[in-house]
């Protein structure tokens, strides 16, 4: 009974370790994908999906193109107001939840479970993506929280979708931009603090024909 319950201990404490680990992804491939003006004239929304998932290459080609660092002083593909670098992006998928840093192009499990249905608020072909990528934003970064800083926010997530909607169209994924979700239900899952607000969503996988 004792041994049993010292490998139980043992199960539980490493899988708890395993939760906690970061997860290094390759380095992003600069020679993949279309020109950028194949990708402007393939990118379109996309709502089936097969059942591939991205490789560890591939998410880790999109995650770059979302987001990445792309200069020594840290900043990123994508711009953000007054480089507050308030968009938090997060991978959803069937295992559970990461996040992705750009400063070290790592991942950091934070749950696990399949949250994808979060996601969908009724559009019930999100849970068919392997994952969806969803930015949110912390408003704290912006000192003062009023209706222009929110618009900002806003704006700088569209522009970390917009790097995914183009990305996927050159790599050859699919996704659509969306802003359909249980937003507060997501910052809650997340244990973020009240300052957060989820603002866009884009699933991506494989189109289905
Ligand atoms: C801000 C924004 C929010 C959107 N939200 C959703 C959404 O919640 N669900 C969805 O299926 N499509 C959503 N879309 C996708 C639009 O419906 C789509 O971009 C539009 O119909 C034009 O089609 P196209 O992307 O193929 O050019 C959203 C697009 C934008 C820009």
């Amino acid at each position: 009974m004792l041994k049993r319950i010292l490998v139980m201990a043992v199960v539980v404490a490493t899988s708890l370790t395993m939760m906690a680990e970061d997860k290094m992804l390759p380095a992003p491939d600069m020679t993949a994908g279309t020109t950028v003006m194949e990708a402007m004239a393939n990118r379109r929304s996309i709502r089936k999906y097969t059942e591939r998932k991205l490789t560890e290459q591939e998410l880790s080609n999109l995650l770059w193109a979302a987001m990445g660092k792309n200069r020594e002083d840290g900043r990123r593909t994508a711009p953000t107001c007054r480089n507050f670098q308030e968009i938090r992006l997060f991978v959803f998928d069937a295992e559970g939840v990461s996040e992705y840093h750009p400063a070290t192009h790592s991942l950091t499990p934070c749950v696990v479970g399949d949250y994808r249905y979060l996601l969908a608020a009724g559009q019930d072909f999100v849970k068919t993506a392997p994952i969806c990528l969803v930015m949110i934003a912390d408003m704290s970064k912006f000192g003062n929280v009023d209706e222009r800083a929110k618009m900002m926010a806003s704006v700088d997530a569209g522009i970390v979708s917009q790097n995914i909607s183009v990305a996927c169209a050159g790599l050859g994924f699919a996704t659509v931009p969306r802003a359909m979700m249980q937003a507060a239900d997501i910052v809650k899952l997340l244990n973020l603090s009240d300052s957060h607000i989820a603002i866009m969503n884009n699933p991506v996988g494989f189109e289905a024909k």
